[in-house]
This record gives C-alpha cells, structure tokens and sequence, in this order.
C-alpha cells in the first residue's frame, strides 16, 4: 500500500441527512428545470466547518435547519477582512455551481451571527455514548465491494485493558469516561460518492443502515459515533482520522495508522471536545508529547488545561512573580494528580512582541 503520511485530520458537522438528501433531489430538478445561464446568488445561513485533510482544505456550511452541506471554495473572510473561525453560525451568499447547486464556486458578504468558543470546557462527569460503525460496502452498478475491518478485533481496541475506553479515562483522570462502547457491523451499497471517501456520505449511507437495522431509539441512545472505513480508500481519503472540530462525529481508515492506533483515536476524540493540534516551533504536528500532535500519550499540559482536566498549582507573572524573588514549588507528577500539576507562566514582564503564550512546567514520565 502507497505510504500515506501520518496524518490526523480535523472537523465537520452533520445535518438531518435525510432532509438533506430531499433538498438536494429537489434543488437539483429546480436547476434542471431552470434554463438560466448566469448563476444567482444565494443567502445561505449556517455553521461553517473546517476539515484539515492536510493535502487541501474542505471548507464547508451546514445550513441551519435543513442541513444541507454546502461547500466552499475557501475560508470566508467577514466585512472588515478577517478569516470567519471555523464553527462560526455565519450568513453568506453563496454562487452555486450550476451542475451542482451544493457547491459554491464563489462566496461574499460573510458575516458571523454567533461565534463558537473554539475551547470547550469539557467538565467534570461527562459520560459518553459511542455507536462505532464498521463500514463495508457491497458491490452495484456503480462500484465494487470493498470488506470492513474485522468487528471484534475493534470492540477488542476499544474495551480491552488497554483499551481506548480506559485510555481516555486515565487521561480525563476519571472525568470523561465512555458508559458504552457498541460496535457493529454495518453495510452499505457502494455509490461513487462512497468509493470516493465523501464522509458525508459515508455517515448518512452507515447510519441509514444502522438505523434500519437496529431502529431510531438504538441510534439515538448513543452520543459519539465513529466510522471506521472499509479496506482500500487510504489514497482517495487522504487522511487516516478525520474529526468535526467540535461535534460529536469522527471517521477513521481501518489500519495501523488509523483506528487501530491510540494516538490517532485520542486526538479525533479531543477535536470533537474542540482541541486543535499539537505544534512544535512552528511546526504543525510535531509535538511529540501529546496525541494531538503525532504521539501516542496524554494531552499535553497547555491541553490539559484548556480541556478543564486539569488545574495549574501556580500562574506566575509581573505580579504575582516579584524580581529578585524565590519561590519553590512541589510539582506532583501529571499523572498522578489533576489539581495543581503544572505551573503556568505567563512572561509579562516582557516586550508585549516577544510575550505571545503562557508557557508550562510539568514533571512527566513518558
Ligand atoms: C466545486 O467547486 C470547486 C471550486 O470551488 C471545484 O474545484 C470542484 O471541482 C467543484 N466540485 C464539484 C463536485 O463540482
Ligand atoms: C490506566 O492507568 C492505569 C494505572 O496507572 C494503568 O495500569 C493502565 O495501564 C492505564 N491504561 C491505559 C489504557 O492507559
Ligand atoms: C449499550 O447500549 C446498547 C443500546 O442501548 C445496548 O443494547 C447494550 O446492551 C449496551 N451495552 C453495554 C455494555 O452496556
Ligand atoms: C526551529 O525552527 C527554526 C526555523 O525553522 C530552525 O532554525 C530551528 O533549528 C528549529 N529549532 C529546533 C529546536 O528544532
Ligand atoms: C515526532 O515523531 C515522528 C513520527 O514518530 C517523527 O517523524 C518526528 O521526527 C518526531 N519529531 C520530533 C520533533 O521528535
Ligand atoms: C497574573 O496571575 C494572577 C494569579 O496568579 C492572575 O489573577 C492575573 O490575572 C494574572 N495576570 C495577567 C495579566 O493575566
């Protein structure tokens, strides 16, 4: 198999498909009907979502109360210039593609209505319900079939001892833990769309299935839901982990790289809680130390932080840090507590141009 870089990737969000499937049938014979030669303008609103495939960017809108997912041709920028952050509710007038009205070849007058913290405070007690969807696809007119990974392998990876059930509860030191891990085997008619690694598609296409295979109040029961793809799609994909940045869904390929490795399912896991990757000296994915860059350990100190997993034992800066002052501090280790196991700084007694982050210390054993 072609070697794919190790690349974790980011974002999303889902819409009720089925309407959104309706709208598109429907928003297709509008323009099939329709004979006009300049594209309209549309006012779409929405939640703008960000995937980071690494090869390129999938910007997209999921219009609210509909669904419907939109693509962009970029990130919009709002009145005054400045990119629109991912997971914004913005209005925007869309010019559609007149062989496909869902993608907008242009986009204008972005302005945001509502924008989205991009730090969720995850809290204490957050019990989690995942449906895990092992994806195969069955051979059509259209492609071939293509097997899915192997479902008891998987349930193995998730609930063993050193599972990802327990994995996640070590590093949420308790507070986020899954009540239930399903997994199942769920199979699907390949479609273009499918062989061609559109995870839209592939969720609407799964959960359908699911749901008719088990019922709406089963689908329903769960919280989180992961697809794992069937064998061959790594090149069309691109990616080994794909997440909603912030959300609740996440999609993986069915290898080592992918969610048969720990690292790679923590860090999708933490998009869906909002956290971005790990960098090192400019360096997007280098940080080592933590799986949301390309380790296979606990979130990093800064993450811990920002999850609300984790509290500082001391902030120090100009004020609280005189000159010339000594100040000892008993670090416990990070894994050993989750109060007080890291001292921030914050060097505001610097040039405000060379004083850009807070810095951590933690005591870690790899
Ligand atoms: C959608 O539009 C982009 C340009 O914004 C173009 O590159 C892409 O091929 C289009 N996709 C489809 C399916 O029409
Ligand atoms: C969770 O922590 C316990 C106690 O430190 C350790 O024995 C176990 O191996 C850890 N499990 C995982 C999956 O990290
Ligand atoms: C998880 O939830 C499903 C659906 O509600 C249920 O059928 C299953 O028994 C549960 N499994 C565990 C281990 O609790
Ligand atoms: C950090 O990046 C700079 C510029 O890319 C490079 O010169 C420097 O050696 C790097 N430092 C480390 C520790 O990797
Ligand atoms: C981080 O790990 C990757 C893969 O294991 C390796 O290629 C890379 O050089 C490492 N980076 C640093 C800064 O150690
Ligand atoms: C400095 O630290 C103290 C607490 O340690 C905090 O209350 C204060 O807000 C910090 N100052 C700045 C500028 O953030």
């Amino acid at each position: 198999m072609a070697p794919v870089p190790l690349q974790r990737t980011f974002a999303r969000s889902f819409g009720r498909h089925l309407v959104a499937a309706l709208l598109l049938l429907l928003i297709g014979l509008m323009v099939l009907c329709s004979s006009e030669l300049v594209p309209k303008r549309v006012s779409l609103q929405g939640k703008l979502n960000y995937k980071d495939a690494h090869v390129r960017d999938i910007w997209t809108l999921v219009q609210l109360g509909t669904g419907v997912v939109y693509k962009l041709p970029g990130q919009p920028l709002d009145s005054p210039g400045y990119p629109v952050p991912p997971a914004s509710i913005v209005t925007l007038d869309c010019t559609p593609d007149p062989k496909m009205p869902t993608n907008c070849t242009k986009i204008s007058r972005a302005e945001v209505s509502r924008v989205v913290a991009p730090v969720a405070r995850v809290g204490t007690d957050m019990k989690l319900r995942l449906l895990v969807m092992v994806v195969s696809y069955m051979a059509s007119s259209s492609c071939g079939a293509r097997a899915g990974a192997n479902v008891a392998n998987l349930r193995y990876a998730y609930t063993g001892d050193l599972g990802y059930m327990n994995f996640l509860r070590n590093c949420s030191y308790g507070q986020v833990t899954y009540s239930n891990v399903t997994v199942i085997s769920t199979r699907v008619l390949c479609t273009g769309f499918l062989d061609q690694c559109d995870e839209e598609s592939i969720a609407l296409n799964a959960r359908t299935s699911a749901t008719n295979q088990y019922g709406p109040a089963f689908m329903s029961s769960y919280s989180r839901f992961t697809y794992v793809l069937p064998y061959g799609l790594l090149s069309a994909c691109g990616w080994v982990g794909l997440a909603e940045l912030s959300g609740t869904q996440t999609w993986y390929t069915p290898d080592g790289d992918g969610v048969f490795n720990k690292g790679t399912v923590l860090q999708e896991s933490l998009h869906n809680f909002g956290i971005y990757h790990g960098w090192r000296n400019g360096s997007e994915y280098q940080d080592n130390s933590t799986a949301m860059g390309l380790g296979n350990s606990c979130p990093s100190a800064p993450e811990l932080r920002r999850l609300g997993w984790a509290l500082p034992l001391a902030q120090l800066n100009r004020s609280t840090l005189a000159t010339r002052t000594f100040k000892a501090f008993m670090l416990p280790a990070t894994y050993a507590t989750s109060d007080g196991n890291m001292i921030r700084i914050q060097p505001n007694w610097l040039l405000s141009k060379a004083y850009k982050n807070a810095g951590t210390c933690t005591w870690r054993c790899a």
